[in-house]
């Protein structure tokens, strides 16, 4: 016998408000060409004033409950990848334990940016497999409209607002006899040594304020480029897998371009990767969940497919995980 981690449930938030390009372009020096032809990106959703990190994950959450079937109460662990916290602490993950109104487990938050849901669906995986939780949510969900400078307009028209979550169940399973794997395998990394490639220039230890996003674009673009690629051949290969066997990419939104040279490399077709970016620009640790919940509910993966999620953000941090769905 064995334990195995498998993605249940997923649920997704945008804010309501939809901010366009041609909406930037009348208070930035920008043009909507400008910023489509360079990202992919059409809109962000902003959150409202109020309405903070944890409202967006507590409905993602409840939405992936739901279509899990799974009760908030039967939740042991809630972890939240974000980098836009409600609060500098507690973490933002106890107050949506809180507001589910679970009562048990555990709920901490992580910090890795853009990887961040990756990360946390690795740190959850490993937990699950372990024996220590049974019934676990990973939320990815940021407000990074709230780090933005609308005086740099290299960085202020990439970023957007939202939350997505998964629900993640570990079953036993008899390993002799058949079964899908679950979450095959998870991937992290980190070298810190390009923290200044893209950082957020406030911290409660520094300047006591939050700062806001800061960013040298070429060479993140770079290194996306050549970490992602990097990142996805480690995990097909770990697990024995060539890419004619992945059923869906399902990326970081981060930049058309970005994604585009990953399919490239994996010399997939473009109509199995899911693509979100134009609809809500870069909203961090919230992307991959967001474009795994549209992709699921409009009925184009389906139970039993193979996803590859990759991410790369600042740390630099990056990251992929195979799962069946
Ligand atoms: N609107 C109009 N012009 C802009 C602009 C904007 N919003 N932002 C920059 N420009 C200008 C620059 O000032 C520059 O003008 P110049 O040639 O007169 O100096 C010109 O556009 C080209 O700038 P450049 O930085 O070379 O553009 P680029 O082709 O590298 O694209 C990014 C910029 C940010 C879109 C690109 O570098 C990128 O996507 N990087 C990765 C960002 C990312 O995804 N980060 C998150 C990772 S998690």
């Amino acid at each position: 016998m064995g334990i195995i981690s498998k993605l249940t449930g997923c649920g997704s938030y945008l804010p309501k408000n939809v901010v366009t390009n041609a909406d930037l372009a009348k208070k930035v020096d920008t043009s909507e060409e400008w910023i489509f032809s360079r990202t992919g990106i059409k809109q962000r959703h902003h959150a409202a004033v109020g309405e903070n990190t944890s409202d967006l994950a507590l409905i993602a959450a409840e939405r992936a409950l739901l279509h899990a079937g799974v009760n908030g109460h039967d939740v042991d662990l809630i972890v939240v990848g974000t980098t836009t916290p409600d609060r500098t602490f507690p973490a933002t993950a106890v107050r949506i334990q809180k507001n589910l109104g679970c009562d048990h487990g555990a709920a901490f938050d992580v910090q890795a940016v853009c990887s961040g849901f990756i990360y946390a669906l690795s740190i959850v995986d490993s937990m699950l497999k372990a024996g220590q939780f049974k019934t676990a949510l990973v939320i990815g969900a940021d407000t990074l409209s709230r780090l933005l400078n609308w005086e740099d307009r290299t960085t202020c028209v990439l970023f957007g607002d939202g939350a997505g979550a998964v629900v993640v169940q570990a079953f036993e399973v008899d390993t002799n006899s058949f079964h899908d794997g679950g979450i095959l395998s998870t991937h992290i990394h980190s070298d810190g040594s390009m923290e200044d490639l893209l950082y957020c220039d406030g911290g409660p230890s520094t300047t006591q304020t939050t700062g806001y996003i800061t960013m040298s674009g070429k060479e993140v673009f770079r290194h996306a480029v050549t970490k992602l690629a990097s990142v996805v051949t480690e995990a097909l290969a770990a697990n024995n897998l060539k890419d004619i066997d992945i059923d869906w990419l399902v990326p970081h939104q981060a930049n058309k371009r970005i994604i585009d040279s990953t399919v490239k490399k994996l010399n997939m077709p473009k109509d199995k990767v899911v693509l979100t970016v134009h609809d809500h620009a870069n909203t961090s640790a919230a992307s991959i969940p967001l474009a795994l919940d549209r992709a699921v509910h409009d009925g184009r993966i389906k139970r039993g497919d193979l996803l590859l999620m990759e991410a790369m953000g600042g740390g630099l941090t990056w990251g992929a995980a195979l799962a069946r769905w």
